[in-house]
């Protein structure tokens, strides 16, 4: 399924059409090119996300949207399509869980700061509780993490689409930092070494 295909309302179609976009939105939607099965790309840019911002529906008709988070790899790539996370035990509002469950429609979006890239994604959830999450714990779980599991969403990816770098300010994590310093440390290091040499060197020669 194209991205397009699923957003381009009759309105927003319009919208283009007014704006001068909609021939080139038009080539897009209808070029058959695929938004539906990652590449290797997209793989290894999911696998590496620490989180992402999700919006449900619900039955009120407002969307929600709520940012999930973890260690680095909590967001499970099944295959090519298919997407998986556990829902640890939180503040048990289940907004996001309420809303799937009238609708399972998703909306996803996540960033690489530092590479500033985002890609959006548009899938529908099934949830796995109780004996049915069974077989997927050992898929979802973080071994560092002790907190319960209480279910498991199961996103089957509908479509993608990549968003320009444009206004992604880089953003960098601690850890990110730490390893962007290592070459600035070892190099402080170093010339802190020549630096004591130097003083040793230079007090040598005022006492001789
Ligand atoms: C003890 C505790 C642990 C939490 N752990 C996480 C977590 O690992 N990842 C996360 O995205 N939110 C975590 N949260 C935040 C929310 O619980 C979580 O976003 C919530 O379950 C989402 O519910 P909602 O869809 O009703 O907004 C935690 C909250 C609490 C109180």
């Amino acid at each position: 399924m194209s991205f397009g295909s699923l957003v381009f309302t009759p309105l927003v179609k319009k919208l283009q059409e007014r704006y001068g976009s909609r021939r080139q939105y038009a080539r897009m939607e209808n070029s058959g090119a695929s938004q539906d099965r990652f590449t290797p790309f997209e793989s290894q840019f999911l696998a590496e996300r620490d989180g992402f911002y999700w919006a449900t529906i619900g039955t009120a008709g407002w969307p929600y949207v709520q940012y999930r988070g973890g260690p680095k790899g909590f967001l499970k790539v099944i295959d090519d399509h298919t997407l998986a996370f556990a829902d640890f035990r939180g503040n048990k509002q289940y907004i996001s869980t309420g809303n799937l469950l009238t609708d399972n429609r998703v909306a996803m979006i996540m960033v690489d700061y530092p590479r500033q890239a985002r890609l959006k994604i548009l899938g529908r959830v099934e949830i796995f509780e109780g004996d049915k999450a069974e077989s997927w714990l050992p898929r979802v779980r973080m071994p560092e993490e002790k907190t319960v599991i209480e279910r498991v969403f199961v996103i089957h990816v509908e479509a993608y689409d990549w968003n320009c770098p444009q206004h992604i300010t880089p953003r960098y994590t601690a850890e990110e930092i730490r390893e962007g310093m290592q070459a600035v440390e070892k190099r402080m290091q170093a010339l802190e070494q020549e630096n004591k040499a130097l003083r040793k060197e230079l007090e040598q020669f005022h006492a001789s």
